[in-house]
């Protein structure tokens, strides 16, 4: 309770100094925990992370809440597992029919009714639905300038993914319609124009935040970006920038655009009065080989429980407001959503959430409230459960699965022919002398562990006791036709959805 009161007089003399504060998060897609400069990929060139990183405070122990896109990019905007959104299995697709249903509160609608301007660019991937019933303009963005969906998620091998003319590589997604650019509920171009969409981008960006700032209006900018997963692609300032081919260049596109945001934060003078927050939405691709990221020390990648596949670099920076540093406590992107509340003085939704806020973590440098980290699988389900449990430096696998995402590694544990595997006692690793999930711990050998095991067992048992699985809305299947299609009368879908829109 002593920490309580220090958070708040922090809190009230933040309000009083100043006007409501405003966010800018940032949300990576498919980047490792070792991919990036500060983190010591040695060829990644990240000059404004790294600036990002050294002023601000950087979690070492952050957790997406699964090891895929869309359940991921539901948790964080809602501060609840995706099962509870029903979210799960897998991802969402452009012909989908379900969506993150519209009575969940996105960090969008709890700041709206204070009066944020609120926009988002990049991508979605929480669904489409018909006529666009699920796009962020419908769970609380003003503005919304993005693909709905991965960029993969359409033919992709006659488009353009670096110039002058360099093809994106492989084929993506055939079958369905190209890739289109939506701004607001208006398909824009289709397909979209890779070269060009990062500078689109970082122009949404500075008209947003400029006219925010010149009306002193508090806003929230949420950019989830396309960088880095598959295909990577980059425009003219950061094609063969990098010494780290595609992917390199890829994330130096991202990392200029952050630069970008932070410049025009500091030209309309709200750097100081502004949260911005890095993460990514789960770890590397690492069946794209070189052009799938790096998970660093850490074991697997996407679509795994493993560290590699759930545990991302994460930054908090508040300029003169949160103190640079490195922080150890566990935190997930489900503390976002009430970290952002508690500091705008917004009420939580009145649902079930699963986050607490980082409050003490970050003005504190503090231990933070989080005991544990629950990781779910691709395909949650309440028979099987969470397949694993963080508890403060201890993780124990009830389950462990390879997964196609992570095919190609040296580790057979990450590749598909690690089939299911159920673990009892089990497997325990202390996450503090062994971050990469190496040497499982006898309890025969450490009998202090029998009540760790003890303690997550009830952990684990309050939490799913605590689960209640919504109706899943990816297991409502696909419909080809809805689909954005920019020329809905035209024949024969998917191949006719294209438009030459030039603006
Ligand atoms: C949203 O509506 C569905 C269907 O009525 C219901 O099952 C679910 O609990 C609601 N979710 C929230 C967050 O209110
Ligand atoms: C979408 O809207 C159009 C025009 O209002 C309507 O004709 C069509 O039936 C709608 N489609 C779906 C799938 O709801
Ligand atoms: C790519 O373009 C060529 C030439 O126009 C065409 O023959 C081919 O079918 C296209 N491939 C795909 C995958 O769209
Ligand atoms: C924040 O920056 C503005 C403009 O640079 C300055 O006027 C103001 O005093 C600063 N506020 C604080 C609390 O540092
Ligand atoms: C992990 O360690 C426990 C305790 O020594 C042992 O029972 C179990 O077989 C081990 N599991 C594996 C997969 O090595």
């Amino acid at each position: 309770m002593e920490k309580f009161t220090v958070v708040g007089l922090v809190l009230v003399s933040l309000c009083q100094a100043s006007p409501l504060p405003n966010f800018v998060l940032l949300f990576a897609d498919d980047l490792g925990y070792g991919d990036l400069g500060f983190s010591g990929h040695p060829t990644s060139l990240t000059p404004n992370l790294d600036r990002l990183a050294a002023d601000g405070l950087r979690f070492t122990d952050f957790y997406s809440t699964s090891p895929v896109c869309s359940p991921s990019r539901a948790s964080l905007l809602t501060g609840r597992y995706q099962t509870r959104s029903g979210i799960y299995p897998g991802v969402l697709y452009p012909g989908s029919i379900g969506g993150l249903p519209l009575n969940e509160t996105t960090i969008a609608e709890v700041l709206k009714p204070l009066g944020y301007a609120t926009a988002m660019m990049g991508k979605w991937h929480l669904g489409y639905g018909a006529n666009g019933t699920y796009l962020p303009t419908r769970q609380g963005f003003d503005h919304y300038l993005g693909i709905p969906y991965s960029h993969d998620m359409g033919p992709c091998h006659n488009l353009t993914c670096f110039p002058p003319n360099v093809k994106c590589y492989g084929f993506c997604d055939v079958g369905t319609v190209t890739v289109p650019l939506m701004k607001g509920e208006t398909i824009t171009q289709q397909p979209v124009d890779f070269v060009n969409l990062e500078d689109a981008y970082s122009d949404f960006a500075t008209e947003f935040i400029r006219s925010s700032a010149q009306k002193r209006q508090p806003f929230f900018l949420y950019y989830p970006s396309h960088h880095t997963h598959y295909p990577q692609f980059a425009g003219w300032k950061s094609v063969g920038r990098s010494l780290r081919g595609p992917f390199g260049d890829a994330l130096l596109e991202f990392d200029s655009t952050i630069g970008n945001i932070l410049q025009t934060l500091k030209d309309t003078g709200v750097l100081n009065n502004t949260l911005v927050f890095f993460t990514s939405d789960n770890g590397p691709e690492l069946m794209r080989m070189s052009r799938g990221g790096n998970s660093g020390l850490l074991k697997c990648g996407k679509g795994t429980t493993y560290e590699g596949g759930m545990r991302e670099p994460a930054i908090a920076y508040w300029s003169g407001v949160i103190k640079p540093g490195l922080t150890h406590s566990l935190s997930s992107t489900l503390d976002i959503l009430p970290t952002i509340a508690r500091l705008a003085g917004a009420p939580f939704p009145k649902v079930q959430l699963d986050g607490v806020d980082m409050i003490d973590i970050l003005f504190n440098h503090g231990e933070g409230q989080r005991k544990a980290i629950f990781y779910y699988p691709i395909d949650p389900t309440e028979k099987y459960g969470v397949f694993a449990v963080r508890m403060g430096q201890y993780k124990a696998h009830y389950y462990t699965r390879g997964a196609s995402h992570s095919e190609t590694t040296p580790d057979q544990d990450c590749r598909l022919i690690s089939v299911l595997k159920y673990h009892d006692p089990p497997l325990l690793f202390d996450l503090e002398s062994d971050p990469s999930e190496n040497y499982n711990l006898s309890v025969k050998d450490h009998p202090e562990l029998v009540s760790v095991l003890q303690e997550i067992k009830e952990l684990k048992e309050n939490f799913e006791a605590s689960m209640q699985f919504g109706e899943s809305e990816i297991g409502k299947g696909t419909d080809p036709n809805l689909a954005p299609c920019c020329n809905p009368q035209c024949s024969p879908k998917p191949e006719c959805c294209r438009c030459e829109i030039t603006y």
